[in-house]
């Protein structure tokens, strides 16, 4: 298995799938949008999403929030560079950077954090935390987005195409994740994403999933 900051040119490592991720989590920005947006008296000046890939959640939240700075967390040199061409001349001040660069966030400048199913892919869930809590400014929230957990009975297929994709990812409990927030002074709030609606998933003809099967014609 390799290790996550081994550089790879794609997340899926399949172009397509890379490609396809906006169109597939249109749907789960725009609920996490929703309920930003009913939280949020004023609009965050700051923001900042983990695990940004190409930037498409960032783009979202620009359109919406018109924020005066943005930053991107992303390893993936290729999707961050894709990002930067996505922003160019379109907003003020974003920063795009890898892992290794999370200092370079100013202490209590981030009125609005998202990160949308990138915590599986941390192996510190309270390091985690703390990063994103020195980020936040006092009266800042961050949105934790994750399908992929221990209680999420198909954790365990995606878990396994994860590994032969190579990514080491983790299985973090929901009530263990909450209690790390809180041991870094955050106040944790729990909400199924979206309470309606339905899912679009056709097996036969999946991307993600059994890669090797064949749709019959
Ligand atoms: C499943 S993708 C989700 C991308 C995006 N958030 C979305 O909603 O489409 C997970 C992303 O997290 C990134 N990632 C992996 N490890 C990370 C880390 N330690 N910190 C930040 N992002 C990470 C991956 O490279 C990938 O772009």
């Amino acid at each position: 298995m390799k290790e996550n900051v081994i550089e790879r040119n794609t997340f899926f490592g399949d172009p397509e799938l890379d490609a396809d991720l906006p169109k597939v989590n249109e749907v789960f920005w725009s609920s996490l949008i929703g309920h930003i947006e009913q939280d949020l008296r004023v609009p965050p000046r700051v923001i900042l999403d983990i695990g940004c890939h190409t930037g498409g959640l960032l783009q979202r939240l620009n359109q919406r929030f018109s924020p005066a700075e943005m930053f991107g967390v992303e390893p993936l040199a290729v999707a961050r560079l894709e990002a930067s061409r996505r922003f160019e001349g379109v907003v003020p001040r974003i920063w795009l950077l890898d892992p290794s660069e999370w200092d370079r966030i100013p202490s209590g400048a981030v009125d609005l954090v998202t990160s949308h199913e990138t915590l599986y892919l941390e192996a510190n869930v309270r390091d985690f935390m703390k990063r994103v809590r020195r980020a936040l400014s006092p009266t800042g929230s961050a949105y934790l987005v994750l399908g992929c957990h221990s209680d999420n009975p198909l954790w365990e297929t995606w878990k396994a195409q994860m590994r032969a994709d190579g990514h080491c990812v983790y299985d973090h409990f929901p009530f263990e994740i909450m209690k790390d927030a809180s041991y870094e002074g955050l106040l944790p709030s729990v909400q199924p994403l979206r309470s309606s609606g339905w899912i679009t998933y056709d097996p036969l003809h999946a991307k993600f999933l059994n890669r090797t099967e064949q749709a019959p014609r």
